[in-house]
C-alpha cells in the first residue's frame, strides 16, 4: 500500500535578533534565538511516478491563495531535488501543502516547509540519513533551514544556519500578528545599517536569555520600519495595547505580543493566537 505521510511544519519567531556583522558574500552574520510555534502549515506526502505539488491555501492576507508558487521555485520543489541529487533516489514525491504560516512575515514558512520536506523525504524513502547530515544539506537550501532541525529552541549564528540546541522554554501563549502588508527579506538586509558587534555584547545577550532576561530587540525592525513606516504604527499600537513586549519577527512583517493585552479595534491584519512548541527527540513537530 502507498504510504501517507501528514507532518506539522511549525512557523519560527526570533525572541532576539541581532545582525552582528555585514560579510563578503552578501550575507549577515546574526545571533538570534529562534523558536517554533504551534502556528504552522500541514505538509502530506506520498510515494508516485512523478513529483507532484499542489496547496490549499488558508491565508487571510496577502499575498492570498493564487501567488503561492507551485512550480520549481517553491522550496519544497527544491528540497526534494537536492534530495534526490544526494541520496540517488529514482521515485517521484506527491506533496499537498495546506498554507497557514503567512508570507512576507519573517515567519520561516518556506524555510519550514524546506526542512519538513527533507524529513519526510527520508522517512518515505527509508534512507535513514542521519538529521545532521539532512541539517547540513538544509543549509543550501537557505539560512533558517538548518534550525527546524532543532528541537525548536535553539540559539542561530553565522547566516543563521549554525544552530546551537537550547533547552524549551516554558509554554507559553504568543499572540502574532500579520498586517496586510509584506516584505522581503534581501529588501529589509539592503536597507541596514551594520556596525560590528563586539563578542563580549554577544555574550551578555545570551547570558541574559538563559537567566530569564528576554533581550527583547531586532536589529531589522529599524530597516523594516523605513521600508513600510505603518509597521512602526502598528507596533506602538499594540504596545498602547498593553503587551509586555511587542517585537517584529525576523525581517517581518509578523509581530510577536508577549504579555497580556487589547487589540485595537481598528486593527489591520490577521491576529494569531499561538504556543511554543518543540519535538521530540526522534520524531517532527506535532500539534
Ligand atoms: O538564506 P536565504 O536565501 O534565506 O537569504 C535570503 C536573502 O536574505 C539573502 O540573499 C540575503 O540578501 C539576506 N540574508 C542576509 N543575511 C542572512 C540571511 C539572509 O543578508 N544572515
Amino acid at each position: 500500500m502507498n504510504r501517507q505521510l501528514s507532518l506539522f511544519s511549525p512557523a519560527k519567531i526570533n525572541l532576539f535578533l541581532r545582525v552582528v556583522s555585514k560579510r563578503e558574500d552578501g550575507y549577515h552574520n546574526l545571533s538570534s534565538v529562534f523558536q517554533t510555534l504551534n502556528l504552522g502549515d500541514t505538509l502530506t506526502f506520498s510515494l508516485s511516478r512523478e513529483d507532484q505539488l499542489s496547496a490549499t491555501s488558508f491565508l487571510t492576507t496577502f499575498p492570498s491563495t493564487g501567488e503561492l508558487p507551485l512550480d520549481s521555485s517553491n522550496l519544497i520543489s527544491k528540497a526534494v531535488a537536492l534530495f534526490k541529487r544526494n541520496t540517488g533516489f529514482t521515485e517521484g514525491f506527491n506533496i499537498h501543502l495546506e498554507k497557514r504560516i503567512p508570507m512576507q512575515a519573517g515567519l520561516g514558512g518556506g524555510s519550514s516547509n524546506a526542512a519538513t520536506a527533507l524529513w519526510a523525504c527520508n522517512e518515505l524513502a527509508q534512507t535513514q540519513i542521519p538529521v545532521k547530515i539532512l541539517q547540513q544539506w538544509g543549509a543550501e537550501l537557505g539560512s533558517d533551514v538548518p534550525f527546524f532541525f532543532s528541537q525548536g529552541t535553539a540559539y542561530c549564528t553565522s547566516r543563521g544556519e549554525k544552530v546551537h540546541p537550547l533547552p524549551a522554554l516554558r509554554e507559553q501563549q504568543i499572540w502574532v500578528v500579520k498586517p496586510p502588508e509584506g516584505l522581503s527579506t534581501p529588501e529589509v538586509y539592503q536597507r541596514l545599517q551594520v556596525k560590528t558587534t563586539a563578542k563580549k555584547i554577544l555574550e551578555r545577550d545570551l547570558d541574559n536569555f538563559l537567566s530569564g532576561i528576554l533581550p527583547l530587540f531586532n536589529d531589522l525592525e529599524a530597516p523594516a520600519f523605513e521600508a513600510k513606516p505603518s509597521l512602526y504604527d502598528l507596533k506602538l499600537q499594540l504596545l498602547q495595547g498593553g503587551f509586555e513586549s511587542v517585537l517584529m519577527s525576523g525581517s517581518g512583517t509578523a509581530f510577536f505580543c508577549l504579555g497580556e493585552g487589547k487589540f485595537p479595534k481598528e486593527l489591520k491584519g490577521t491576529i494569531y493566537s499561538t504556543k511554543t512548541v518543540n519535538r521530540p527527540l526522534s520524531n517532527w513537530y506535532a500539534v
